[in-house]
């Protein structure tokens, strides 16, 4: 009898454990902190974003991916897809830890005219290009773990087959050798790799994305160096009729408020050296919280940047439960000529209007010392957009806050020329020693007048100024929602239209 009624426990016990196992990925999305508008992963940890590839109308999305856990570990490549870059449908793991190691940063592209061989009956492969990183190499201290291998789906990324022939390009004895980004070079019908290698970039070609030779070094005497060079990208963009080449250079630490961050060059690229006559170190991004940051193949002149959301300062700490970071909100870069210095600009994509909910529109508005802004129902808590515009740029404070008094500063400081986010008070920030703080970037543009976006989702801000010239994105931890919002300068801040747009939940 009492061995019968330990049976029925212990049979309970399976039970439930297994239904809390299966339940474990269902998520409804709403859990504290999640995001509304940002790719987040329904369960388990995720960094870079890799793979990024436009392709039949789709727009796919890997990402470093853990699914053991909720800090980094074994790197998968995880999957989402989406037709505007902004409502994501996960999908299965893409790529699993082999026997060369665990799948590391990398890209994806579509190889049209069959160059690889690996396209099937008419089916045009995409070809991802990832970093195989052997652990075991690793702890023996030898210099060759990281190497490059591909992989190839002929059915629109469901499912993909590892090359036989992997690794397809082998480590000299560069311990940080990785992150491979890949396009095509029409002018020579060729592909260019651009590879992080430790201090500087390498450039690769290959016919067949299989034989790679080496082209030519940049970098080791260029740019910030607080740290290891990782996840580049190279493209070229056009600004009146001119073409320049941007170099991305992800680096960490070494970034301008601490941790990781993002850099670029202007340049020009021949198919065998990148050249720049750049002496100033420039950021995609100044605030804490984007990294790794990089840009979608295939999608013709448009450029379209998305980052990691986070900081490899805190990455592995920040107070999620199931899921651990989202990526930024997706980019459109552009070259801006500003006095004889071009500079690259982000601008969150025009396909964030499908998202729109509430717009609410405060016409020439004069902040006059202080200004509390009342919102529509609807319109404030969750997640929001908002655009002010100003006449003449001075001080100013936007203060996003709660009934707890916890809040969120983003600002101008017009002595210093400088913006500024600041999240001392922002809620949760004992988990690590570097997240409370005040970050700040440079004003770049010289104009008197000035605008800017903020996009807020639940637990990141981006800021967005002088028309995506300086841009920062920090992420939060609050109690509750902020969603009391004020506006404060020392005089009188004259601002055309202050607009507020709530937006739906993506999910
Ligand atoms: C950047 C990075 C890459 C590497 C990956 C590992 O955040 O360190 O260089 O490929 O993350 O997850």
């Amino acid at each position: 009898m009492q061995k019968s009624i330990k049976l029925i426990i212990l049979g309970l016990l399976i039970l439930v454990s297994f239904k809390s196992v299966a339940q474990s990925d269902n998520t409804s999305y709403q859990e504290p902190y999640r995001p509304q508008m940002h790719f987040s992963p329904a369960a388990h940890w995720m960094n870079d974003p890799n793979g990024m590839v436009y392709y039949n109308g789709i727009y796919h999305l890997f990402f470093q991916y853990y699914p053991g856990g909720i800090t980094w570990g074994p790197m998968h490549w995880g999957h989402a897809e989406s037709r505007d870059m902004i409502h994501w449908k996960q999908l299965p793991t893409a790529l699993y830890p082999d026997s060369l190691g665990y799948i590391f940063s990398g890209s994806a592209v579509v190889d049209s005219n069959n160059t690889s061989g690996f396209g099937k009956n008419g089916r045009i492969p995409l070809v991802a290009i990832f970093t195989n990183h052997d652990p075991k190499g690793e702890r023996e201290g030898k210099n060759d773990f990281q190497n490059e291998s591909l992989a190839y789906s002929l059915d629109n990324g469901n499912t993909w087959t590892k090359y036989s022939g992997n690794p397809v390009l082998k480590n000299p004895g560069i311990r940080d050798f990785r992150d491979p980004k890949v396009m095509w070079y029409a002018a020579e019908h060729k592909w260019i790799m651009t590879l992080a290698t430790q201090d500087h970039i390498t450039f690769f070609s290959s016919p067949d994305l299989k034989n790679w030779t080496k082209e030519s070094e940049f970098g080791k005497e260029l740019g910030a160096h607080g740290g290891v060079w990782e996840c580049p990208d190279l493209f070229p963009l056009k600004l009146k009729g001119k073409t320049y080449w941007v170099l991305i250079v992800n680096v960490n630490p070494g970034g301008p408020n601490g941790g990781s961050a993002t850099q670029y060059f202007i340049g020009g690229f021949d198919g065998n050296k990148f050249t720049t006559i750049q002496t100033k170190t420039k950021w995609v991004d100044y605030g804490p919280d984007e990294y790794a940051g990089i840009t979608w193949n295939n999608t013709g002149n448009r450029k379209i940047f998305l980052g990691w959301m986070s900081n490899w300062q805190y990455a592995n700490q920040v107070p999620t439960e199931k899921w651990r970071n989202a990526m930024t909100i997706p980019r459109e870069l552009k070259l801006k000529d500003v006095n004889g210095d071009i500079l690259l600009s982000s601008e969150p994509v025009a396909e964030l209007k499908n998202n729109y909910a509430k717009v609410q529109t405060f016409k020439n508005v004069v902040v006059n010392k202080k200004l509390n802004v009342t919102a529509k129902a609807g319109v404030l808590p969750g997640q929001y957009i908002l655009k002010m515009n100003m006449q003449h740029i001075m001080d100013y404070t936007i203060t996003l806050s709660n009934q707890k008094n916890e809040e969120l500063i983003i600002g101008y400081d017009a002595g210093k020329k400088q913006y500024y986010i600041d999240r001392t008070k922002s809620g949760k920030t004992d988990f690590n020693k570097d997240f409370a703080g005040r970050f700040f970037a440079p004003r770049l543009s010289n104009s008197a007048q000035s605008d800017i976006t903020l996009v807020v989702d639940k637990a990141s801000v981006e800021l967005f100024a002088d028309n995506g010239l300086t841009i920062m994105t920090a992420t939060y931890f609050p109690s509750t929602h902020l969603n009391k919002m004020s506006i404060s300068t020392p005089d009188k801040l004259k601002t055309g239209n202050l607009t507020i747009i709530g937006c739906n939940s993506i999910w």
